[in-house]
């Protein structure tokens, strides 16, 4: 086994923390678990299943298994909060020296858990990263369509991060990092996306050491991917995040993204309704509902998921969010016809700042009223 001996003060038995995130993992922990848990033999080892309240009793499961195993860990969070803020739970609870973040359905194998922790004590990196995309990386189970999309992810990505152009993978689910280096970092990660390595890395913007080691990447066990198109949506707007500088809050992209959408959605609307013979003016009023309760339910979906309404809330939502988005309507037209007066005689600009005063509302607004985020 490597020794820490470049690590100075380093303990001789390395304290090493395994974060395991899952989400309706039953019938893929128990394997899993049995695998990593020989690693005591090496490590001084703690291991932290992070749940988010999975309904196939995961939690159940680790709870019992975790009695007559002091090093294995529940953490058992309750509303569903996502992948990247479970990982952020998992290494801010941490007590290791070292962390390894992995999936728990089978897909990462413990030969990497050793892999990256011997590059790791060799004390020259602060994070290392299993890249599935790695020319030694050996790779089952990543469909076609899937492999493809990655690859061009991972592009997207190495655009938006300049300190880390020489990185081969940056949205793996394994990764292994030194909590000395990093856990001031860690702390600051926006959890609003899937992909906690890319907020990481994006967030600490070249400062970190970081080299990838080839991963060994196997079929999922029991279940399904987890990955949807709410997933994806985050993605893209994480890289938008990124090239607006991380100035813009995540959200208020994705919103103003919503909000174009809605413009279409208006247009289309406006368009059908005259077809039946009515005229603009008639038309308009119910495409601007149309387009107000569509960028409701998108936003309900993509923006605010993780506060989304359901059922009656839902309905209830509808209504305030039309009624917070019918106010601006007029501030609008006061604050366009009051800078055309008072600022420039400009009407494009006038409108610009219209919008603006808009748009900086109905996210503020509905944001605290609608989805009762801060
Ligand atoms: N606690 C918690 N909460 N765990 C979650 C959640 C969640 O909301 N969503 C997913 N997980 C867990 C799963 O149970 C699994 O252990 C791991 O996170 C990865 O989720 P998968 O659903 O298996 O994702 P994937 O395999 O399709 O995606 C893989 O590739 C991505 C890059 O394209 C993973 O390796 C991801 O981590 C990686 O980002
Ligand atoms: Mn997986």
């Amino acid at each position: 086994m490597p020794a820490s001996s470049s690590l100075g003060a380093a303990p001789a038995i390395p304290r090493v923390s395994i974060v395991l995130p899952t989400y309706n993992e039953r019938g893929n922990i128990e394997p899993l678990l049995a695998q990593l848990l020989p690693l005591k033999a090496h490590f001084d080892l703690e291991i932290l299943v992070v749940d988010d309240d999975s309904a196939d009793g995961t939690a159940e499961l680790v709870r019992q298994l975790a009695h007559g195993e002091p090093c294995l860990r529940l953490i058992r969070r309750v509303g569903r909060a996502g992948l990247a803020s479970a990982i952020k739970e998992g290494l801010l609870d941490a007590t290791g020296d070292f962390v390894v973040v992995m999936d728990s359905d089978g897909q990462h194998q413990p030969s990497s858990v050793l892999d990256a922790l011997t590059t790791l004590q060799q004390g020259d990196f602060d994070l290392v990263i299993g890249s599935r995309f790695h020319a030694q990386a050996q790779i089952q189970g990543l469909s076609g369509r899937r492999e493809t999309g990655s690859t061009w992810a991972n592009k997207l990505a190495r655009a938006s991060l300049p300190g880390y152009r020489q990185l081969s993978d940056y949205m793996s689910g394994f990764f292994a990092l030194r909590l000395d280096r990093c856990l001031h970092l860690v702390r600051a990660v926006d959890v609003n996306g899937f992909k906690f390595l890319y907020e990481l890395l994006a967030h600490s913007r070249g400062q970190l050491r970081v080299c990838d080691i080839p991963l060994s990447f196997q079929p999922r066990g029991y279940g399904t991917s987890k990955l949807d198109m709410a997933v994806l949506w985050d993605f893209g707007i994480s890289i938008l995040h990124t090239l607006c500088l991380r100035l813009l809050p995540r959200r208020a992209i994705s919103f103003g993204l919503v909000g174009a959408s809605g413009f279409l959605v208006q247009i289309l609307v406006t368009q059908l309704v005259m077809l039946l013979g009515v005229t603009f003016a008639q038309a308009l009023p119910v495409a601007v509902v149309a387009a107000a309760s569509s960028n409701y339910l998108v936003n309900n979906a993509l923006t605010f998921r993780f506060q989304r309404q359901r059922g009656l809330a839902l309905l209830r939502g509808l209504l305030k969010f039309l009624l917070v988005a019918s106010l601006p309507v007029l501030a609008n037209v006061g604050v366009a016809s009051a800078f055309y007066s008072y600022v420039a005689h400009n009407t494009f600009w006038a409108q610009l700042a219209g919008i603006v005063v808009v748009f900086v509302w109905n996210y503020a607004a509905s944001s605290r009223f609608v989805w009762n985020t801060p």
